[in-house]
């Protein structure tokens, strides 16, 4: 027999539209995500993605990073506020704000980030903008690991799209999105189900149990 395996508690970063966090919850109360939302954070006030944790009833915190003297105090109070729900897990789920050592370290190997590029290619801002201007013909998306550089860390998991000859970067974003939606909750299913493994910056998904 094996042990029941405990349900992913999680904390979710949000700046904005907040369909990726959407997602999850959609997942979390269909009961195919194995996970609670401990807590959702937004730092914009204002934010469509802390409408989307209130109206599903699940705890929403607002911390304005305007409101701190620094990266690193701010950070210190994202901590802080995920500590004391218990997450154990973070989520970037459209977090538009760097992060600093002091919240990288407090999860490390516990923080994942959703990117819209295939990276390496194309990290940081406007992703879909890069791609269209520099003329690749697949693009994609990819949920990682967070390390200390920007869209560096090791990766989890990838899909790709056709850009299309009439795209412009607001059409390919569009098209991309129903796509990162679908990556990032499959890729809390294989964590929740224990199968995402990070050693020496390598990822190892193994099978699935048969259980
Ligand atoms: C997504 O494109 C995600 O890849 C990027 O920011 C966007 C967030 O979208 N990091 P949403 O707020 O989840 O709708």
């Amino acid at each position: 027999m094996t042990a029941k395996r405990e349900r992913l508690k999680l904390g979710i970063l949000a700046s904005g539209r907040g369909t990726n966090l959407q997602a999850i919850l959609n997942a979390i109360d269909a009961g195919s995500l194995a996970a609670d939302a401990r807590l959702v954070i937004t730092n914009k006030p204002g934010a469509l993605a802390a409408d989307r944790a209130i109206d599903a009833g699940v705890p929403h915190q607002l911390l304005n990073h305007r409101d701190y003297e620094n990266r690193l105090a701010f950070d210190a109070a994202l901590v802080r506020a995920l500590r004391a729900v218990g997450a154990e897990w973070v989520v970037l789920a459209g977090f538009m704000r760097l992060l600093t050592p002091v919240f990288i370290d407090a999860f490390a190997g516990r923080t994942i980030n959703i990117h819209p590029s295939l990276l390496p290619a194309f990290p940081g801002v406007n992703a879909q903008k890069q791609a269209v201007d520099y003329g690749v013909r697949l693009t994609g998306c990819t949920v990682h690991f967070v390390d200390k550089g920007t869209d560096t860390g090791p990766i989890i998991a990838q899909r790709a799209i056709e850009v299309r000859q009439a795209d412009d970067p607001d059409s390919l974003a569009a098209r991309l999105l129903p796509v990162e939606n679908d990556l990032l909750v499959d890729v809390l299913r294989w964590i929740a189900a224990g199968r995402v493994g990070l050693h020496d910056r390598r990822v190892t998904i193994s099978a699935e149990s048969p259980e």
